[in-house]
């Protein structure tokens, strides 16, 4: 008898849980730079490079997500995960040939949008990014 009293009460715990309305996941950024780890609540519908912004993380994102640079290239850990976000484009694709260490679990941050499948993805920030949007400007001779 006591077994459903207490079930009861737990049950009223979670009910009452934060975030109502507004869905998060938990995404979790490491630095590859110094091995640091950030977990974050991600909004569902933001794209992980707004998120990393919002939380300060450092994530360039030179062109502001109008994919014209790869700066803003992330790795994802998990295998599993990077097959539940949905097929790059080819502009993405063209993009992430130039970014600096790609590897087969690559992605351009600002596409990939925070959905319920990926709570509890893991994405590794390359220490090196390569800029041609900005440093590729080169002023023209005289
Ligand atoms: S911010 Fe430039 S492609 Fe993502």
């Amino acid at each position: 008898m006591s077994d459903t009293l207490a079930l009861g009460h737990s049950a009223g715990q979670w009910c009452s849980d934060e975030d109502e309305g507004a869905e998060t996941i938990s995404v979790t950024f490491v630095s590859e730079k110094d091995g640091s780890e950030t977990t974050v609540k991600a909004p569902i519908g933001k794209h992980l490079l707004e998120v990393a912004h919002d939380n300060d993380i450092e994530l360039e994102g030179a062109c502001e997500a109008s994919l014209a640079c790869s700066t803003c290239h992330v790795i994802v850990e998990d295998e599993e995960f990077f097959h539940r976000i949905p097929e790059p484009t080819e502009d993405e694709l063209d993009m992430l040939d130039l970014a600096f260490g790609l590897s087969e679990t690559s992605r351009l941050g600002c596409q990939v949008i925070a959905t319920k499948e990926l709570d509890g993805l893991r994405v590794k920030i390359p220490s090196a990014t390569r800029n041609f949007y900005v440093d590729g400007h080169v002023p023209k001779p005289h």
